[in-house]
């Protein structure tokens, strides 16, 4: 660096987000172990840690009341850079559960009938305010503070205040990773301008989509009488600037697992077992959002148009359990648990099972494999931020050039429409064709497809 350069404070990075990229357990000898979160948010950014340095505040899954025992998680996060926000259970119960993710969540993503409370509401505000002190304390003037998602939409205005108090200056980014509904949709929410509020405190919002920024846009105009100046919001005097990011996923991480001997093991054994059957993938978290109901329907219907692929062709569905601890995913996991044995007895022969359903969490290696040998990916979100699901089967396709079958509301399917075999996942009908098409499709064509996706991943890594 040269002499103007090196006399520029350095500026650290802080992100906050409500999961950690570790979740912590307590083992039965009273220790404690960490394993890799899932989900598109920690995905997307654990690619950063390639190049940056930050520190990662973030609720680490469990929080023991007793200082020794918070101490013991917080020296175990340490040595990855991540802080532990600790939340009295109750509290972190009623935010987690009982706003972000009965509430807000299924608002976002567009979902009818959802009922608001106040006492979740009132958890939400005061975890808010919990991890605005935690990163008060920790932030230094110019530092830059990172938010990320639903959980922590009041974090901006909370910790301005908190700064402004200090009378230190605030550079608050805040990117949301689930789509921003129309105004409409968001207006069902009694708190609705509360939380846009909240994020109109930062510096810049950004979005994965331009649709769900101008959604944005448009909320805080109608709802708070807010101003557009080209891409910025003008409120209470203060210009606000709104962005559009494309998230990615780290293409070599998959790489680099698919060149193992044991990946490279598992891959022959698994070709080996389906020789004479395609291979249909899914790779879900057990969601509503994901259309695994539709998904399972969609498959019946196509092996109910087309006997001819019954006995050669199989669904192989991961689920990964999610917010186990909420009504509506309990009530969801029935229900595919019933679906799938519905259409495996009515499909299924003595040597065959149309539907291979894995409702648990696999290892890394397991899911690489799994995304090499698949013929094709078929993902029928109702919504979806972005789905890193689509990007991942892409980047493990170099072989084999399979088809994306993508659900036309994913955000994903905005930067991939080329090459994708897209459907509306509403549409059993259409989704039965696509599936058709894609198992059809000659090799030039899956080759001409795969190799626009391919740029698109490849190009676009964070
Ligand atoms: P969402 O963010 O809604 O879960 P995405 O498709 O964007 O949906 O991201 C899901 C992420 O979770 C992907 O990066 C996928 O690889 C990851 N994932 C799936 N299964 C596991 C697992 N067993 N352990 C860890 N991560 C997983
Ligand atoms: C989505 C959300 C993330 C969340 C992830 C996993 O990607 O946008 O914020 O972390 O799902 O969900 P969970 O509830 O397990 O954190």
């Amino acid at each position: 660096p040269n002499a103007e350069q090196s006399s520029v404070t350095k500026r650290n990075l802080i992100v906050v987000s409500n999961r950690l990229p570790l979740s912590v357990k307590r083992t039965e000898d009273g220790s404690y172990t960490s394993s890799m979160s899932s989900g598109g948010l920690v995905t997307s950014l654990s690619g950063l840690t390639k190049t940056t340095e930050f520190r990662w505040f973030g609720w680490p899954g469990m929080s023991p009341q007793e200082p020794a025992e918070q101490e013991k998680i917080r020296q175990s996060l340490g040595a990855h850079n991540a802080i532990p926000v600790f939340l009295d259970e109750e509290l972190a119960n009623r935010h987690y559960n009982g706003f972000s993710n009965q509430i807000l969540w299924p608002t976002l993503h567009y979902q009818s009938g959802v009922a608001f409370d106040d006492g979740p509401w009132e958890a939400y505000k005061k975890v808010n305010e919990i991890f605005a002190d935690y990163i008060a304390d920790a932030a230094q003037e110019e530092d830059l503070v990172w938010v990320h998602d639903y959980h922590l939409m009041l974090l901006p205005r909370l910790l301005r205040e908190r700064m402004a108090k200090k009378k230190r200056q605030a550079c608050i980014g805040f990117s949301l990773h689930t789509p921003f509904p129309a105004s409409e949709a968001m207006r069902t929410l009694p708190v609705a301008k509360e939380l846009l509020q909240g994020l109109l405190s930062s510096t810049l919002v950004g979005f994965h989509t331009e649709d769900y920024r101008l959604n944005f846009v448009e909320s805080c105009q109608y709802l708070l009488n807010a101003r557009a100046q080209d891409s910025s919001i003008l409120y209470k005097d203060r210009l606000v600037k709104t962005g559009r990011f494309t998230v990615g996923i780290d293409p070599e991480k998959f790489n680099d697992t698919l060149r193992k001997g044991e990946v490279q093991a598992r891959i022959k054994q698994l070709n080996e077992r389906y020789k004479e059957i395609k291979v249909i993938l899914g790779v879900d978290r057990l969601d509503y959002i994901k259309g695994l109901t539709q998904k399972l329907h969609g498959f019946e219907q196509f092996l109910t148009d087309n006997p001819r692929w019954q006995g050669k062709v199989v669904l192989v569905q991961v689920a990964v359990p999610s917010r186990e601890d909420v009504k509506e995913y309990q009530e969801l996991e029935t229900q595919i648990s019933c679906l799938v044995g519905k259409i495996n007895g009515k499909f299924s022969q003595p040597e065959y099972t149309p539907i291979v359903y894995l409702h648990r969490s696999i290892p890394f290696t397991e899911l690489t494999a799994l995304y090499s040998i698949a013929d094709m990916c078929l993902l029928t979100s109702s919504r979806d931020g972005m789905n890193l699901v689509a990007f991942e089967y892409i980047a493990c396709q170099e072989q084999r050039h399979g088809v994306l079958a993508l659900s036309e509301f994913a955000g994903a399917s905005v930067f991939m429409a080329e090459g994708t075999v897209a459907f509306h996942p509403a549409n059993i009908k259409e989704m039965s064709q696509a599936i058709n098409k894609g198992l059809t499709m000659s090799r030039d064509e899956r080759t001409e497809r795969y190799k626009k996706l391919e740029r698109f991943v490849n190009r676009n890594t964070r």
